[in-house]
C-alpha cells in the first residue's frame, strides 16, 4: 500500500474517524480501549491528569463519570477547560480532544448508575473519593454501612455522583508513520462547522 492511502483521510467528519478509530481499538486492546487521560486546571491554574472511561459519546461530546467532591470534580467546577487523551498502544495511534465539560442530566446519570452491578453502586456511597484514608478498614466499614442501609433497598444515585460531557472545541487524530514522520490531523470547531488541518509531527 502506498503511504498516501495509509494516511488519514482529511475528507471524514471528526466523529466518524474517532468512532472508526474506537471500534478498531475495541479489537485490539488487551483492556479498557475506553480508558482515557483526563486533564484539568485548578483554580490556582496547575494542571493535573489521570484515566477515567469513556461511558458514552455523540455528536454532542464525551461522557465520563465521577466524583464531583474528588481533585478532578473540584478542578472542573473551577475551571470547565479539559484535555482528554487517547493512546492505544495496539494501534500506535493517539486521539487529543480539548473541549469544556458540563454535568449531564440527572436522567441519563441515573440511567448509567442503575445499570452498574450494585456492589459499584454502594462504592460510590462509601468512598470520599480523593479525600485523605487514613485506614483501608475505614472504608471497608463505610462499605458495610452503606450494604446495611441499602439492604434490600434500591441503591440510589449519591447526587455527588454525576456524569460530565465534554464538548469538544479540538480533535487531533495522530497515526505513527515511518521514520517518526507520523501524520497528525487536526479538527478546530469554528462556529458550528469542524475546519481541519494536518500538521507537521
Ligand atoms: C483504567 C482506569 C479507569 C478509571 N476510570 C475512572 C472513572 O471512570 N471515573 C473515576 O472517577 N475514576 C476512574 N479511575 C481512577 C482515576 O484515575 C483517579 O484515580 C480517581 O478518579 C481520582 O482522581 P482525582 O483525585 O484526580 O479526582 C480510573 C483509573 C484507571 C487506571
Amino acid at each position: 500500500m502506498s503511504e498516501e492511502q495509509n494516511l488519514i483521510n482529511s475528507n471524514k467528519k471528526p466523529l466518524d474517524l474517532f468512532k472508526e478509530w474506537f471500534e478498531e481499538a475495541k479489537k485490539s486492546e488487551i483492556n479498557d480501549p475506553n480508558a482515557m487521560n483526563l486533564a484539568t486546571i485548578s483554580n490556582e491554574g496547575k494542571p493535573s491528569s489521570r484515566i477515567v472511561l469513556l461511558k458514552s459519546y455523540d455528536e454532542n461530546g464525551f461522557v465520563f463519570y465521577t466524583n464531583s467532591n474528588s481533585k478532578k470534580g473540584k478542578a472542573i467546577f473551577s475551571n470547565t477547560n479539559v484535555a482528554l487523551n487517547f493512546h492505544w498502544k495496539s494501534l500506535n495511534k493517539q486521539i487529543r480532544i480539548e473541549g469544556t465539560v458540563t454535568i449531564i442530566s440527572d436522567t441519563e446519570a441515573n440511567d448509567y448508575y442503575n445499570s452498574r452491578p450494585h456492589g459499584s453502586k454502594i462504592g460510590a456511597w462509601a468512598s470520599l473519593q480523593s479525600e485523605e484514608l487514613n485506614n483501608r478498614n475505614i472504608l471497608i466499614n463505610r462499605v458495610e454501612d452503606y450494604k446495611k442501609k441499602f439492604q434490600n433497598k434500591n441503591v440510589p444515585r449519591p447526587s455527588h455522583w454525576n456524569g460530565y460531557l465534554v464538548k469538544p472545541n479540538l480533535i487531533e487524530f495522530w497515526q505513527d508513520m515511518p521514520f517518526r514522520l507520523h501524520d497528525r490531523l487536526e479538527f478546530i470547531k469554528n462556529k458550528e462547522n469542524w475546519v481541519s488541518r494536518k500538521l507537521y509531527p
